[in-house]
């Protein structure tokens, strides 16, 4: 293919991108072919559109917090699994209502890169080290799997809940073969739908296209708000549509307690007449990292905490709890009806936010270079950009101990949101389970462990709202209940009560194995 003849070049010029072709004359046939399928496949003035916005948007609020304009959100719009204790049943029975009729989908955000874990395959291929060494997409696939039966259960129907799972160039081709080999997990494959977001070009500070390679551009998926655009172009809301489905549940890849298509959170949503619904916890500490959902200009929008003064962080309502305290969990709840409006109506709207990354690539000498600091940005749209559309909207507020404990950086690194961590989170939980079915726990002199308050066994909370934990081996009890068994805590009794275990359990669908401390 010559650049010149097919209008490659000419698109080029125009967009001030000319420098993408510097290395052409240099190029082996098939790297002319490949970085010529690339080239011909991207819109370069929306590029450069999309450049312009999004760092214009990000010098504005460089110079701006966002205090004077945020107000935090208002309590008819909330709901509390501790505070609401006794709506909890009717919500849960809604939402499995909705499970049963067919109507629930989820939808997995898998297209990141998973950068700070430091992998190369997809988050959810990821083996945090439980006793059954389930990967984090094996665990949701039986989560989905039990819901669907607890549903059945009670209505007496067979349903299903439609799985769709967003990846991109970076993990389509693995998620994929990772599906196909531990043969869907269980669930029936025609209702697990991949599909890929967009990718976009890293560009220099100057509007310029980075090159990683003399043939290859630099790219990056466009951030989880890529869903949106994805939805449209992936004919997956058509899916939706065909299916019936009339709400969704979104989240993240890497919370190993994440509650699948959660009954209770969709019940209260649904209750609520809510065209969008956002999951919560309670941020305690002023300075933790988390994004707060909250209102700004009268609009619902997630404010990260760089964006905020100490002071905003630290003010508190007349009940002692830090006024903004919505601490994002990056778990939401759309309406049908909602999500088809934004792909139709509101997703160009959305605008890029800039990230600043040490980006390596090929200089004009054609050398390659490693940044020691940053060089270039991403371009990326956010999942809760949309909240700001939502003419109804909800904020559920969950225990970050039962609910929340993300998977992001590597054991070797600082000690917050490692596999550790996450696998602590899972098995404390689980041990709590046995102990509210009736069950106990003994060491081995057959003595029984005191029921400690469960952040005594699992760590204690700091003040980054993290729990600091020791590796596994150091927990007292190691306890591990398959999905399969039970989703949330349910079910137990009959297999638990009025007995004694060892301090390694774990209850799958084959029944109860005691494994000897240490020796999994
Ligand atoms: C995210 C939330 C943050 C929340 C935190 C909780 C966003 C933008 N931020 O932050 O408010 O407090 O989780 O854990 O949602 N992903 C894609 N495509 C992409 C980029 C990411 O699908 O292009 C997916 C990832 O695979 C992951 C999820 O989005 O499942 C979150 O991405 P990540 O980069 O880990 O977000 P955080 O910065 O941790």
């Amino acid at each position: 293919m010559d650049p010149n003849s097919s209008g490659l070049a000419r698109r080029l010029a125009e967009a001030g991108q000319s420098h993408l072709l510097q290395f052409w004359p240099e190029l082996s046939p098939a790297e002319r072919a490949d970085l010529a399928l690339d080239l011909q496949g991207m819109d370069f003035l929306e590029i450069n559109g999309f450049f312009k916005k999004a760092t214009e948007m990000s010098n504005s609020s460089k110079h701006e917090k966002m205090d004077a304009r945020m107000e935090p959100v208002p309590c008819e719009v909330q709901g509390s699994v501790t505070r609401n204790r006794s709506s909890l049943k009717a919500w849960e029975l809604t939402g499995l209502e909705c499970i049963s009729q067919n109507k629930v989908a989820v939808l997995l955000l898998a297209g990141g890169q998973g950068t700070r874990l430091g992998v190369s395959y997809p988050k959810g291929m990821y083996d945090v080290g439980l006793p059954s060494h389930k990967t984090l997409f094996q665990i949701q696939a039986e989560r989905i799997l039990k819901l669907q039966q607890l549903s059945e259960q009670r209505h007496h129907i067979k349903c299903c809940i439609p799985w769709y799972i967003m990846t991109s160039g970076r993990t389509m081709e693995a998620t994929e073969k990772f599906f196909t080999q531990h043969n869907f997990f269980g669930l029936d494959k025609n209702n697990i739908v991949l599909f890929q977001q967009g990718m976009l070009p890293a560009m220099d500070y100057d509007g310029k296209i980075i090159m990683e390679s003399k043939g290859k551009l630099s790219m990056a998926p466009d951030g989880n708000g890529g869903l949106y655009r994805a939805l449209g172009s992936q004919g997956i809301l058509k899916d939706m549509e065909r299916r019936g489905i009339g709400f969704i549940h979104v989240y993240c890849v890497d919370n190993i307690l994440v509650k699948v298509a959660d009954p209770a959170f969709i019940g209260f949503c649904v209750q609520k007449e809510a065209d969008c619904g956002a999951k919560v916890v309670e941020k305690t500490n002023p300075t933790e990292a988390v994004g707060v959902v909250c209102q700004v200009d009268g609009h619902y929008q997630v404010v990260e905490y760089s964006e905020i003064t100490l002071e905003t962080a630290q003010k508190r309502s007349p009940d002692g709890r830090l006024m903004f305290n919505a601490g994002n969990v990056a778990n939401h709840f759309f309406s049908f009806s909602f999500l088809r409006d934004i792909v139709q109506t509101f997703e160009p709207k959305l605008q890029h936010h800039v990230a600043q990354k040490k980006i390596p690539h090929v200089n004009a000498k054609g050398q390659m270079i490693q940044p020691d600091k940053p060089n270039g940005i991403k371009m990326e749209k956010f999942v809760f950009d949309i909240f700001q559309f939502a003419k109804t909207f909800a904020v559920y507020e969950v225990l970050r101990e039962d609910e929340f404990s993300p998977l992001k950086n590597a054991d070797s690194q600082e000690g917050k949101d490692t596999p550790t961590t996450a696998r602590h989170a899972l098995m404390s939980l689980h041990r709590l389970w046995v102990l509210n079915a009736g069950g106990h726990f003994i060491d081995e002199n057959g003595r029984r462990i005191p029921a400690i308050p469960r952040d005594g066994a699992a760590g204690s909370v700091s003040d980054d709202g993290n729990r600091n934990l020791k590796d596994g081996t150091d927990m007292p009890i190691r306890c591990e209940i398959s999905p399969l068994v039970s989703y949330g805590g349910e079910g137990l009794e009959e297999l638990v009560k009025e007995r004694e275990f060892c301090a390694t359990l774990m209850i799958d669908k084959r029944g109860i194995h005691q494994l000897v401390k240490n020796g999994i």
